[in-house]
């Protein structure tokens, strides 16, 4: 039984790590140094890319630019702005014939809301990197050491010498998926055949010639740290992320359909994938909703290293935090300073518009719109799902969206990840101009 001075101690403990300074607060974006009038005009701006319009490069035939999405700016730890906009279920059929899709009835369709969990796609990739960088800092893997050294089974069709650097740059030489993809059933037909594929890829591309984004580098970088942690990736990124209280952030381990995934009411409606693409999807029930989008994560059983995470705004910005904070969150250490750092370390100087740290793009406009800068690390997901964490004005923000539904081919919602940029950016008292459309 506990003593009442060991009950008062651990007391102690919770209420100091409760007060420490690294966790998120919510406050005015004054507290945080910002204006407040540009993040009450970025709501209204954003929704306005759910309707109609002429959207210049980002549309076709004036289709909107995705049905919703949910965003959140913190500076200084301190949250300033989060909101849903437009719906996270909005259409209940899709004809390809047409490229015309229906709406659902006004009393069926779902409000995007904060808490609404979205279909991170690549964003994963971020998730596997810190997973990587835990066991950089544990020394059971380095960054510069082959892949093969790791993982015997990988050093064929000439990756002998691909490293662990190469995979997390994209500069291995994979091109960019798999052929034929993992989802082909009858040419893989069980979940071991199609790791063996990933170990047995050619590649286009001689280690460090190029850089070409690639699936197949973080399917690879799974594989490696699930050998020398033995644990299954879902696991290792469990980890970290549930101690940081990150509830609302998993994989759907099984590719569990429907309501009987029990986060299944909250999470965002994506595309008629079959209707889009074909036959040769996986064949599942459309629209695909509360399984991964991406058919190579789903065909590896919901979670690969390259896609297959939903998360939360919220959620994800304590991951963001955590990395702002050099590797702490809540009191607890994720990642030692330098971990971190090489997140924010340009190692592609040889492909000058590609520049990336472990895991993270630096740099891009596509990603941040004005906030763009070397020390602003980012990614996107195809689903529409975008990440800014910007060492340099000590920011992040999310903006994530199902821009996928009804169809991947309606638009690029770019623009709306550059606009989230350019009101960040008003915020914090720059003169810039709106991302051209
Ligand atoms: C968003 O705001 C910018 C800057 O005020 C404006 O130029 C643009 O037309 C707005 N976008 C939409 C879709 O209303
Ligand atoms: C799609 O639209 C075409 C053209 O209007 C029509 O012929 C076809 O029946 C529609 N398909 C479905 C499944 O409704
Ligand atoms: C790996 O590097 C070694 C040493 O530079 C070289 O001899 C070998 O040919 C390389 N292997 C492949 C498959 O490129
Ligand atoms: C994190 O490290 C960077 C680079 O050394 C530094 O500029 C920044 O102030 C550090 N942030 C915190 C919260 O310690």
């Amino acid at each position: 039984m506990k003593t009442g001075v060991a009950i008062l101690a651990t007391a102690l403990a919770v209420s100091v790590q409760a007060k420490d300074p690294d966790v998120l607060s919510y406050g005015s974006p004054e507290s945080a140094g910002m204006l407040s009038k540009p993040l009450r005009d970025m709501v209204a701006n954003l929704t306005a890319f759910t309707r109609r319009g002429d959207y210049g490069g980002f549309n076709e035939d004036n289709k909107p630019i995705e049905p919703g999405g949910t965003t959140l700016v913190a500076r200084n730890g301190i949250v300033v702005s989060r909101f849903g906009f437009g719906k996270r279920d909005l259409y209940g059929a899709f004809n390809a014939t047409t490229n015309v899709a229906t709406e659902l009835p006004p009393e069926e369709q779902e409000d995007a809301s904060i808490d609404t969990i979205y279909d991170m796609a690549s964003l994963t990739k971020l998730f596997t990197s810190v997973a990587a960088l835990q066991q950089i800092d544990k020394g059971t893997i380095s960054l510069y050491s082959t892949v093969a050294s790791y993982v015997p089974a990988f050093a064929v069709n000439g990756k002998d010498n691909v490293t662990i650097e190469q995979l997390v740059t994209h500069t291995s030489g994979f091109p960019p998926d798999p052929s034929p993809p993992l989802y082909n059933l009858t040419v893989y037909p069980t979940y071991e055949s199609r790791i063996e594929a990933i170990l047995n890829a050619p590649l286009e591309n001689a280690p460090g010639a190029a850089f070409v984004y690639s699936d197949l580098n973080f399917m690879s970088l799974m594989i490696v740290i699930e050998t020398v942690a033995g644990k299954p990736l879902d696991q290792l990124i469990y980890d970290f992320t549930v101690p940081m209280g990150m509830l609302s952030t998993f994989f759907n381990r099984g590719n569990v359909e429907g309501p009987a995934f029990p986060f299944y009411p909250r999470m965002a409606t994506e595309e008629f994938q079959i209707a889009v693409l074909g036959p040769g999807e996986p064949q599942r029930p459309q629209p695909v909703r509360g399984t991964v989008h991406d058919e190579n994560a789903w065909a590896l059983d919901g979670v690969s290293g390259h896609a297959g995470l939903f998360s939360t705004v919220d959620d994800t910005a304590k991951f963001c935090q955590m990395i702002l904070n050099n590797g702490t969150y809540n009191g607890r250490r994720i990642l030692s300073q330098d971990a971190v750092d090489m997140i924010f370390h340009n190692y592609n100087t040889k492909f000058p518009s590609d520049s990336h740290g472990v895991g993270f793009e630096l740099d891009q406009y596509y990603t941040a719109g004005p906030m763009a800068n070397p020390r602003a690390a980012s990614h996107t997901g195809f689903t529409g799902t975008t990440l800014v964490v910007d060492r340099a004005s000590n920011t992040l923000f999310l903006h994530f969206s199902n821009r996928v539904h009804p169809s991947r081919d309606w638009s690029s919602n770019n623009i709306v990840r550059e606009a989230v940029g350019y009101w960040v950016a008003k915020a914090l008292g720059r003169d810039v101009a709106f991302p051209s459309y």
